[in-house]
């Protein structure tokens, strides 16, 4: 039997484990193996045997619409992609009777198709139908084309759609219905002329699409389109549409003459030139810490498309940011040139002057005022070296501790409840294990936005594999509208309902009593420390129904498997980091760690959150969180480094901010950090920069930051480096270059470089590959990480042991402690630290936006996204909108404690009552003029969430913030797929090769 093949230059075989399992599969007579229940499609591809699959796509699973995959068993047609494998199956891909069929569908599709693949921007060798037509050598269509009579439509910014070349496999509306769950496509199969709709027959621009690109990556051809490719990706498809049309006439001349193939032979050496011209890169993306990674074809410094299909974490699946939002890395704004602060202005300077510049200063600060003068804080939009050397100039050449990064702003809370309970500061298992659960619990993340691909995998999982849905938010988001229960508790008391359910768990036996006795420490101590915490003490404090709280328990207690998703709604608060332990306490007494779909998942805001922390970009922490104090750590750092390492904590984020109005920080290097807008009061914080005696900012642009700096370093961004990120699944992966810098500009590991060795650090690092090595080597949880074992899309999830084995699922045989053993730790209830009281009198909520990141500096560049959300605004509840006169598009005034913005309305029941909700991308109207200083005590990090405004309603009125293009107005149009049932019941259908039986499984 054979076990193993060869597809695609790829060797395909079966694990060991399957083998033992596999059932023998006869095809063309000889025999392969197969898993039982696999698809037989699947065994074909693998036993390397040609079969047309148009509409078949594994990641979208049988579709059935296309016909073209029928194959022979016991006499009879069959869907190779809708039948499953079994022992001693006899098939036929080639007989006269599957020949003939699959000729016979491919015939349809043709008619939906103009093949005019020379003149096709889709021609680039891995078009379905080109490809097909080769396949089955199709010379002459027995089926005339028929154009369909409907305009293409090019009403959204980055991808088209021609109903001319649709050949109805509906890829794209199972993709959109199912992987995505945007639920915006459909196929009108009743109509005599039947397209992809989008919202039952909108335009593209008008519908509910939220640009994710599913739909275009997985088109077989060129009906779905990315606008960047049209017209750049052939030699011929540039000119003008008449001249096209013409060569298209032509190409269609010729063809009775000479038939297909020679047409074929011709788009085909056209196809191989390309490959001269277009690179094709594998690169991860720079926006979320989901850790999407893909591919990116570019032609010269053009962005042809971002193409993902194998990355670990995202399959086919991307979001607007990651799919198309890269048309800042050619925007020409980007800083080319070092900058030097002179007077009340700046002036051009080179390298050389600017670097020696800020060593010079440097040097002399440290020699004034001493090491702890001066502070650095590195990015997690940088590469996991960047941060490394960054911690390492702050440590090894400077002398300080005084070294952080803006996970400070969000994670560090996340990061202390699992330290204190489970062990490690990290999600428990992967994106994989989330759709495992039966229960998942979201609080205090609006993940459909912010994690936009990870909340792709949970509403499949809850649309089509019965996962129960909860959320807990202020906010009704896209999550909380799907989901089987919504809480909407008061602001800020999460930690009380949590407690209170734990508590409510343990004393109605409804606890893990097994897990609790061989896993866990401090059970009796903690009960005790629940006891204000009852059900009437939540629902008062909460605002929640005591039934209500009593369901989540018991749907907690019912389910196989919980895993509770957090993000900032729950970390940025002044129990930021109580609340999060608050999490894991309640996964520990219900026993929900340690196997799939079960577990912790803080979900990590930007692409390299986790990885900035995990490189040592912190106060506390040399890299792999060890700890700073800890003489054996110092020395095997120091005698790597050969220098003595300062022992004691330095300054976070926020007390380097205190430290400079104080007047004891006296220099500030900062890496690709906004700070001026994306920092709680952010006026405060502004204040502070004025009084730096240096600052030197490193960016891409020049941010509003800048304006305080002394020097302006001109960096790279992702896709003008190599380096690593770390996705929220502790995901390490490879960025390859795809440009080289812009002239002027560097990566941000050579410039920290550069800075030290005028330091006389001496250091050799060539490339990012030497850089990780050496962390590596001194770093227990990343021991095994070296490029080779990230060549491509490989990945590590951490920790890595030497042997470079993984572990995607944290805990399996222990808990991070001494004696493998979780620990219950107590957290009391103190409640919010700033209220809203009658002069502040509205509580203002604030986060993300699905089509930006963060403050915007990036994605305001991307003309389609500025088109679809061009700015900011706040979220009115209709009932205060009605109470204060306002509508959409009035504009406001928002006065809190510490500033004030002006910004428009969006009345939206999204939010209710007296709770607004302002998006944080604004650099003009920054949410951050209004937040407060306080912080979770332990972290430091500030409690963004606890805001409380007065709003001034002003007399003009504008436009709506949001234009009609935006999303958020369209009408989606849920249904189960693609809905092939409802073609096959068309009187016009019947199933190719004649008179037999339909076989329809599913
Ligand atoms: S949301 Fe839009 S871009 Fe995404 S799959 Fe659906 S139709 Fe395509
Ligand atoms: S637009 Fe959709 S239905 Fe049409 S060919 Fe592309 S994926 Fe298939
Ligand atoms: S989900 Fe996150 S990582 Fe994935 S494409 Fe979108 S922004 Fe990028
Ligand atoms: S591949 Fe289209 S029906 Fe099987």
């Amino acid at each position: 039997m054979q076990t193993s093949t060869v597809v695609n230059g790829k060797r395909n075989e079966l694990a060991p484990a399957e083998n033992s399992a596999a059932v023998d599969v006869f095809i063309n007579g000889s025999s392969h193996a197969a898993h039982p229940g696999e698809r037989l499609v699947d065994v074909i591809n693998r036993a390397g045997v040609d079969l047309a699959q148009v509409c078949y796509h594994p990641q979208l699973g049988p579709i059935q619409t296309c016909d073209t995959c029928l194959v022979e068993i016991k006499g009879q047609l069959v869907r190779a992609c809708a039948t499953t494998a079994s022992e001693g199956m006899k098939v036929s891909t080639i007989s006269p009777k599957a020949h003939a069929a699959q000729q016979e569908a491919f015939d349809r599709i043709l008619s939906n198709h103009m093949l005019y693949c020379t003149v096709c921007d889709n021609n680039n060798g891995n078009c379905t139908v080109h490809n097909t037509t080769k396949l089955l050598a199709v010379e002459h269509q027995h089926i005339p084309f028929k154009p369909k009579p409907y305009e293409v439509d090019n009403t959204n910014p980055f991808y088209r759609y021609d109903p001319g070349q649709c050949v109805l496999c509906g890829r794209c509306v199972e993709a959109c219905q199912n992987v995505e769950v945007n639920e915006t496509l459909s196929i009108n199969w009743d109509d005599p002329n039947p397209r992809v709709l989008w919202d039952g027959g909108s335009t593209i621009g008008e519908s509910s699409c939220v640009s994710c690109g599913h739909c275009v990556t997985v088109c077989p051809c060129n009906a779905l389109m990315e606008k960047s490719m049209l017209g750049h990706a052939g030699f011929l498809t540039g000119i003008s549409k008449r001249a096209l049309n013409s060569m298209i006439d032509v190409v269609k001349g010729v063809e009775p003459e000479t038939g297909y193939g020679s047409i074929m032979h011709v788009s085909e050496v056209e196809s191989a030139m390309r490959e001269n011209r277009i690179r094709r890169t594998k690169t991860v993306c720079t926006y979320c810490g989901v850790g999407c990674s893909f591919d990116i074809w570019t032609k010269d410094r053009h962005i042809l498309k971002v193409a993902p299909s194998d990355g670990p974490t995202n399959g086919i699946s991307t979001c607007i940011k990651g799919k198309f939002g890269w048309d800042y890395v050619n925007d020409p704004d980007r800083l080319t040139t070092p900058l030097i602060r002179e007077g009340d202005g700046f002036r051009e300077a080179s390298w050389d002057e600017a670097l020696d510049l800020v060593a010079r200063r440097f040097t002399e600060i440290k020699a004034q005022h001493g090491p702890d003068a001066l502070a650095f804080i590195s990015s997690s939009k940088c590469t996991n070296e960047e941060s490394y050397l960054m911690q390492k100039l702050a440590r090894a050449v400077i002398g300080t501790n005084n070294i952080d990064n803006c996970s400070r702003y969000c994670q560090a809370p996340a990061t202390t409840g699992l330290f204190r309970t489970v062990g490690y500061g990290g999600d428990s298992g992967s994106i994989r294990d989330i759709e495992n659960a039966s229960l998942v619990l979201i609080i205090g993340s609006n993940t459909a936005e912010s994690h936009p691909v990870l909340a792709t995998r949970v509403k499949r999982a809850h649309k089509l594999h019965g996962q129960n849905l909860i959320v807990s938010d202020l906010r009704e988001n896209e999550m909380a509208r799907r989901a089987d229960l919504f809480l909407h508790p008061k602001p800020g008391t999460d930690l009380v309902w949590l407690s209170a359910i734990t508590r409510y768990l343990l004393e109605n036996g409804l606890a893990h009593e097994d897990f609790l006795r061989q896993w866990v420490n401090g059970l009796e101590e903690y009960k005790k420390t629940l006891a204000p915490f009852t059900m009437e003490f939540a629902s008062q404090t909460c605002g929640l129904p005591v039934e209500t709280l009593e369901k989540v328990a018991h749907m907690i207690a019912e389910a196989s498997g919980v895993c509770i998703l957090w993000a900032m709604g729950v970390t940025q608060q002044s129990q930021g980091s109580d609340t999060s332990t608050a999490i894991s306490n309640l996964l520990l007494v219900t026993g929900n760690y340690m196997r799939t779909g079960t577990g912790a998942y803080p979900l990590r805001g930007h692409n390299n959150v986790q990885g900035a922390g995990d490189s040592g970009a912190a106060p506390n922490a040399l890299p792999g969180y060890q700890s700073v104090d800890d003489p054996e750590v110092r020395a095997r750092f120091e005698s790597a480094w050969k220098v003595t390492l300062p022992s004691t904590k330095g300054l976070d984020n926020h007390l380097m901010v205190e430290a400079i109005h104080q007047g004891k920080l006296k220099s500030l290097y900062l890496e690709g950090e906004e700070m001026a807008v994306v920092d709680s009061n952010a006026n405060y914080v502004a204040a502070a920069f004025f009084k730096l005696d240096f600052f030197v900012v490193q960016d891409i642009f020049f941010s509003t930051t800048c304006h305080f700096a002394d020097v302006v370093l001109p960096a790279a961004p992702s896709l003008e480096k190599e380096g690593t990120f770390t996705s929220t699944e502790r995901r390490i992966q490879r960025l390859h270059q795809v440009f080289e810098p812009i002239p002027g500009s560097r990566p941000d590991w050579k410039i920290t470089r550069d800075i030290a060795n005028r330091l006389n650090a001496n250091w050799n690092y060539t490339h990012p590959s030497e850089i990780m090595s050496e962390m590596a080597s001194l770093t227990p949880l990343l021991s095994g990480v070296n490029y080779e074992r990230l060549e491509g899309y490989k990945s590590l999830q951490w920790p890595v042991a030497a042997d470079g084995s993984d572990q995607p699922l944290l805990y399996t045989k222990k808990f991070n402690f001494p004696d493998g053993k979780a620990r219950l730790f107590p957290v009391p209830w103190s409640g919010p630290v700033e209220k809203s009281n009658t002069e502040f009198d509205l509580h203002l909520n604030n986060g993300r936006l699905l089509e930006h990141f963060h403050e915007g500096n990036l994605t305001y560049r991307v003309k389609g996204i500025k088109e679809k959300t061009p700015d900011v605004f706040v979220e009115i509840s209709p009932e205060l909108a009605k109470e204060r006169g306002v509508q959409s598009g009035t504009w406001l005034l928002l006065i809190s404690r510490y500033g004030q913005v002006r910004v428009r309305a969006l009345v939206t029941d999204r939010v209710s009552g007296h709770e607004l909700y302002m998006p944080m991308n604004s650099t003009a109207s920054p949410v951050n003029r209004l937040t407060s200083s306080h912080t979770d005590p332990v972290t430091h990090t500030p409690a963004y969430k606890e805001t409380s405004v007065h709003m001034e309603v002003l007399p003009e009125v504008g436009e709506n913030p949001l234009p009609r293009v935006n999303p958020r107005f369209g009408h989606p149009t849920p249904q189960e797929g693609v809905e092939v049932e409802r073609k096959w019941k068309r009187s016009d259908y019947r199933l190719p090769g004649s008179q037999l039986v339909q076989i329809q499984q599913k």
